[in-house]
This record gives C-alpha cells, structure tokens and sequence, in this order.
C-alpha cells in the first residue's frame, strides 16, 4: 500500500484530484493535511471542510480526514460529524513540528508528555464512531519519548499509527532514526506506516528490505520530486525516459491548468505556483538556473509562462 502523506499547502484536494486523474491506482489514499482545533473550537477546521466533504472528493484519491488538536469534547465532535458524513477513519496528528503548535502541547509537542496523551484517549475512544489512526514522530527533544508512549498506544484499538523517525526538533532535517525505528515494530501492537524521505525507488527498496514486516508506506516530498515514483514502485510506469517525461509534463500542466482555475487572485495562483514549481523542478531535466528563473519572475503571467516555454522546449 502506497499513501499520499498530508501536506498543508500543497496536497490539498485540488492536488489529489490531478493526481488521482493523471495517475490513477498510483497511490492507494491519503490523509489530509490537518483541520485544526487551534483555539479549543471547530471554526478553523471548519474553513477547511470542503477539502474533505466527500461530495468534493469524488473523483479524487480517497481521503482520511486528519484532525490536529489536544481537545478532546471538539475532537469527539469534528471525528463524529466527519463520521456522519462517510468517514470510517479519521487521523490524529501528533507529529507536527511547527513551533506554535508545538508550544500549546498540540501536534508532536505532546510527545513529551505521555500522560496528556492517555487523558485525550481515555476521554475520546469510549465516545469516537471512526476509527482512530495516528500520525507521530519519535519524539519532541528525543528519539527515547516514544517508549513510553508506545504502552498507551497498546491499550487502545487504534486503526494504525504512521511513523515519521525523526525528532520534533529536527524538523525535516538530519537523517531519519532507523535503528530507533526497529526497536519500536516489535513493542507496538498495531499495524505500522513508515513515513520519511523515500525519494528514489532505491530509497523504497531498502526500507522494504530491512523492514520486511512493513508492507504499508507513506510518501509526501518524494511524489514532488518525483511524480512517477508511486508508479515505479508499484513497477506499472510506462516503460521509457520518454514516457516518463511526457508523463511528468501532463502532470506538471494539469496542476497548473488547475491553480489557474481557481477562484483566487493572480497574486495567490503565482505563489501557489512557485511553491509546486520548488518542488517539482527536480523532476525534469532542466538546469539549475532554468529551474531559478522561473521563481524571479514578477507577474503570475510570466511565471507560467516561463514555465510553460520550458515544458514546450523538453516536450518538442
Ligand atoms: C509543507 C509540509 C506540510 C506538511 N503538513 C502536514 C500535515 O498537515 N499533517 C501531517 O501529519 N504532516 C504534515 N507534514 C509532514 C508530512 O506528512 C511527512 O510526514 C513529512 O514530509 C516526511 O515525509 P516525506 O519525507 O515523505 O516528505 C508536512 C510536511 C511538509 C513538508
């Protein structure tokens, strides 16, 4: 099983849609980027809900809608209500870095404290519809928090839990914590997903290989670099280089087709643009400073089409 990893900003549903349409059967699902309870109440989360009412989200890569937040009367009610609508599943993050969130005890800042983390369970599993699943990193300071919080998580029936082995305080830095990683498969009792830098088929070979008993993998930055990776690994892409670019061509294009669409001020649509365009510039043969000029340009206009000369130019 291959999963899209939540991505605030950029796998939205816009990004699942083009995805799931240019790739079908590449990716099995993903777990939205969180809806968050950031003051203790369900208006935040509620902007975002579109993204994952399933009405919007026919045809598109099935989601699991991911909940980030320490409350647990208005996590009960946001996981039912998402329950009422289809929801089997929802996602718990305790795995986001950010400091402000980290600082409230929310996302992996609630690491350190194992006792917080059995009160919200205690107090929402008796009441939750969905199942539960859970998105963590090692720890907050230490790769060791985890241990202890690995007890707690045995005592209840959590649908899986998704590992990212690096530290809050790491952010995306530094190198993942595979032999902490191996210590924790054997005391958890729950099905498994590894999460973290797998960017290359040999990147996913070797995980496979010293983790056989992992069979279920989460992949967020890779499919930027690379949007034929899913299909590589699942060995269905298209045979040659040629294809592979035209393939990552039309990709390229319908995201950007799609930014264009939408109902947001040319402004927001070039910074949208820039921010894929960072990402997934590493998929194309292009050189650094044809990569870099794109992101000088000043007008969303001539950012696509720079853009759009260059795709011309590697597609001809
Ligand atoms: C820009 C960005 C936004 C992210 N947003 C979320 C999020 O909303 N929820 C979450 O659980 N993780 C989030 N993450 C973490 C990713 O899901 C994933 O754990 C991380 O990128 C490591 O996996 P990768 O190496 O395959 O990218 C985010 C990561 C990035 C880079």
């Amino acid at each position: 099983m291959l999963i899209l990893a939540p991505m605030q900003g950029l796998t939205e549903l816009m990004f699942r849609k083009v995805y799931h349409k240019c790739f079908p059967g590449a990716l099995d699902y993903s777990i939205s980027p969180f809806l968050s309870l950031t003051h203790g109440n369900l208006s935040d989360a509620w902007k975002k809900i579109d993204d994952v009412l399933p009405l919007s989200n026919q045809d598109s890569l099935p989601v699991i809608p991911q909940i980030l937040g320490k409350e647990p009367l208005e996590f009960t009610d946001l996981a039912n209500r998402l329950y009422d609508v289809g929801y089997t599943e929802v996602n718990w993050n305790i795995g986001c870095p950010m400091r402000r969130v980290t600082a409230k005890h929310r996302g992996c800042g609630i690491l350190p404290y194992p006792d917080e983390i059995r009160y919200i369970l205690e107090q929402v599993m008796p009441h939750l519809h969905p199942r539960l699943s859970i998105k963590m990193r090692l720890g907050l300071n230490s790769p060791q928090e985890i241990f202890s919080i690995i007890p707690i998580l045995n005592d209840f029936p959590l649908a899986n839990v998704t590992i990212h082995p690096r530290t809050g305080r790491q952010q995306y830095d530094g190198q993942v914590d595979l032999n902490t990683f191996e210590q924790v498969l054997p005391l958890l009792h729950h099905p498994i997903i590894y999460n973290g830098d797998i960017c290359t088929i040999s990147d996913y070979r070797r995980l496979q290989h010293r983790f056989p008993q992992i069979n279920h993998f989460m992949i967020g930055r890779g499919i930027l670099y690379d949007p034929l990776l899913p299909l590589r690994i699942k060995g269905s892409e298209c045979s040659t280089p040629d294809n592979h670019l035209r393939q990552t061509i039309h990709f390229i294009q319908s995201l950007l087709d799609a930014i264009g669409e939408g109902n947001i001020r040319d402004e927001s649509k070039m910074r949208k643009t820039k921010e894929y365009w960072c990402l997934l510039r590493r998929s194309l043969p292009i050189t650094q400073q044809q990569a870099t000029t794109v992101l000088h340009a000043q007008y969303y206009s001539s950012t696509l089409s720079q853009i759009n000369n260059l795709l011309q130019n590697l597609a001809s």
